[in-house]
């Protein structure tokens, strides 16, 4: 066995800053708001850990943008209310993020997680949840913004690549780097292999970054 394999198989890999075993200090429950666009395996990893008890929040609504994503299924297996939002049924990016912010607001959303939201947005949302979103991108950050991150690390040449969860504000994949993980690139990765590998981390990270920012938030609002 190589020592590429032995690191894969025994699953250890470096996210940064590391996530306690106790967790990060409890918040009061957190009130989160999911976009997501596409299949949704961060917003399965969300529920899951709100159910197993590893973050202390609940999701209020999933807005999605495509109708027939694979999220649908996701959140009504989770009992979680979804909204269509479909963009192409509005005039600009601004109406598009008002319509967001309007359901947000209406079901008492203070968090809003970007899981896989495939839209750029614009200050009407960041205005309405200043330092309260939060967005996921498969690369380390600054490295390979924007879409084909994981393409784009394989085209690079780089031998380590990962995912990075964020703040987000109106530059693309941009914003406080909250948390990241990272993932070695082996010689006959493929986009779709990387890719999943890539993703195991993300659900780790995801969770471990709303806890994080959750806790720090309440720091500040505390001091
Ligand atoms: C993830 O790789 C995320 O980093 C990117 O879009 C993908 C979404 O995956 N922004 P999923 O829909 O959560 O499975």
């Amino acid at each position: 066995m190589t020592t590429e394999t032995q690191l894969l198989n025994s699953n250890s890999c470096l996210i940064s800053p590391a996530i306690p075993e106790s967790g990060f200090p409890k918040s009061s429950p957190l009130k989160l708001g999911i976009l997501a666009s596409g299949s949704g395996s961060n917003f399965e990893a969300i529920a899951e850990a709100i159910n197993n008890q590893k973050l202390n929040a609940q999701i209020q609504v999933m807005i999605y943008n495509n109708p027939g994503a694979k999220v649908i299924s996701r959140a009504e297996k989770w009992n979680v209310p979804s909204v269509l939002l479909n963009h192409r049924e509005y005039k600009n990016r601004e109406e598009f993020d008002s319509q967001i912010v309007k359901t947000l607001q209406e079901y008492d959303v203070e968090w809003v997680i970007m899981a896989g939201w495939m839209r750029i947005v614009t200050q009407v949302l960041i205005n309405a949840f200043p330092n309260q979103i939060i967005n996921i991108h498969p690369s380390l950050l600054p490295s390979f913004k924007g879409i084909k991150a994981v393409e784009q690390a394989l085209k690079a040449g780089v031998k380590i690549t990962g995912c990075t969860v964020h703040l987000v504000d109106v530059e693309v994949d941009n914003g406080p780097i909250l948390m990241q993980a990272a993932v070695p690139i082996l010689a006959d990765d493929t986009p779709e292999t990387l890719h999943e590998r890539i993703q195991v981390q993300e659900h780790k990270i995801m969770v471990g970054a709303i806890a994080l920012a959750a806790s720090k938030n309440q720091d500040l609002s505390s001091s």
